[in-house]
């Protein structure tokens, strides 16, 4: 006999296996006698205050099976940052009321350190309101800054498209060298860690190999200094690649990159770093250069995801709605190393007020004494979560073989809610 309903939302920025996670959990939670049907909101926590939720028992398995290689979100995600309980105590409480019109007990959220928070405030106003319901934070970034988790589902993919793509360019730019480009410079993504910067450092091992230099935003740019290295390797190799993060900021703790837009949690709009450096190197050193921004193609490469990050990313969902059955509430399901050689883990629970709103950054001892390179500190730490490829089927004219889903919305029972207005 079922005891409700299981609600699984997608928040912030998508990854190569969000939807890896999302099939854990409607495939673990089919299996449940407890939980009846298992929801999913429309655009993250948007669809719950607007009461759009999708009825995946409509799904086939085949279908949900194939989330497993599917990037982006499925269901849609958010940027919508919940206040305090005192601020809006308004939208929390349309939230239960949600919750209680479609006999939810199980609430899954899958994002970052913001989503973790949302969750947590969220089983603290159910409680106060004496409404019956877990609530499970289901870890996903490919910034890879969340606390106590070793790693954050998304983030090894992003790692092995980074390394695998700075690798490729430099052939290509070691082969045009001599009468034709000389820098190569890959902006990539991280906000104000520099995690998938630093995973470009396993592309090359000896000094010579490229990325010769690494921009994180745990270290203050130096315009001379980063000059004089540019300049110290094409003289040295002949030609130089630089992946620039981003989040670097400059001596005023101002973002290189910063394009003055803001999201709804007030993050800066960030890009462009690279065509910035690449005509700095024009103006000062007369190189010619070559620059790419990946952005989206870099967190939904799922064919080049990591075999590590999938398995991970299935094994996070999966536990999400394990620890939820077994009456766990407020605690994310984080990833716990055993052993390095081979890479062994556990999923284990930890509260989600440990995790929220906190931001994990690459430790001093990963970064190099002259700030533009990984140590072997790092190096041992990235390696294994590259490992591994998760092939995906192709169809025969040549595409990948993603899904689509129905995503039928539910009947609303409760009266039109407008966001905007509280
Ligand atoms: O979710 C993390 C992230 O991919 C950042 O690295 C990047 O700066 C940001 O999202 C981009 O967010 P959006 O897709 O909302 O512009």
């Amino acid at each position: 006999m079922s005891e409700g309903n299981l609600l699984y939302a997608q928040s912030g920025g998508v990854t190569a296996v969000i939807n890896t996670t999302a099939a854990a959990v409607i495939e673990t939670a089919r299996k449940q006698k407890k939980i009846g049907k298992v929801l999913a909101a429309r655009n993250g926590i948007l669809g719950v205050l607007r009461e759009e939720l999708i009825d995946t028992s409509l799904e086939s398995a085949e279908d949900i099976h194939a989330l497993r290689h599917t990037p982006g979100g499925a269901f849609g995600s958010c940027r919508f940052k919940l206040k305090s309980l005192d601020e809006h105590r308004a939208q929390y409480e349309r939230l239960i009321e949600v919750f209680k019109a479609h006999d939810i007990r199980w609430f899954l959220y899958n994002g970052g350190n913001d989503s973790a928070d949302t969750s947590n405030k969220l089983s603290q106003i159910a409680e106060a309101m004496g409404y019956p319901i877990h609530c499970i934070g289901v870890p996903k970034t490919v910034d890879n800054d969340l606390v106590i988790t070793d790693c954050c589902p998304g983030f090894g993919s992003v790692a092995k498209y980074t390394a695998v793509s700075v690798k490729e360019a430099s052939l290509d730019v070691a082969s045009m060298h001599e009468s034709s480009t000389k820098v190569f410079i890959m902006e990539v993504m991280g906000r104000h860690a520099g995690w998938i910067a630093a995973a470009a450092g396993l592309a090359g091992t000896k000094a010579s190999e490229a990325p010769h230099i690494i921009l994180f935003p745990e270290v203050v740019f130096d315009e001379a200094k980063f000059l004089a290295k540019v300049k110290e390797t094409v003289e040295s190799v002949g030609w130089c690649t630089v992946v620039v993060s981003e989040g670097v900021k400059n001596a005023d703790g101002k973002f290189l990159s910063e394009a003055g837009t803001r999201d709804a949690f007030g993050h800066a709009q960030l890009g462009g770093v690279a065509p910035m450096l690449a005509d700095l190197v024009k103006r000062t050193l007369g190189h010619k250069y070559h620059w790419a921004v990946p952005d989206y193609l870099q967190r939904s490469a799922r064919h080049l995801a990591s075999r590590t990050d999938f398995e991970q990313a299935y094994a996070v969902g999966k536990a999400a709605v394990e620890f939820a059955v077994k009456g766990l509430n407020a605690v994310m399901p984080v990833i716990k190393r055993k052993s390095q050689n081979p890479y062994t883990y556990t999923i284990e629970a930890a509260n989600l007020s440990d995790i929220a709103n906190h931001e994990k950054k690459m430790p001093a001892n990963f970064i190099r004494a002259d700030g533009f390179g990984i140590t072997a500190a790092a190096r041992k730490y990235l390696q294994p979560l590259i490992e591994g490829e998760a092939p995906l089927p192709y169809r025969p004219d040549g595409l990948p073989d993603y899904v689509q889903l129905k995503n039928k919305l539910l009947k609303q029972k409760l009266p039109k809610y407008s966001i905007s207005d509280k």
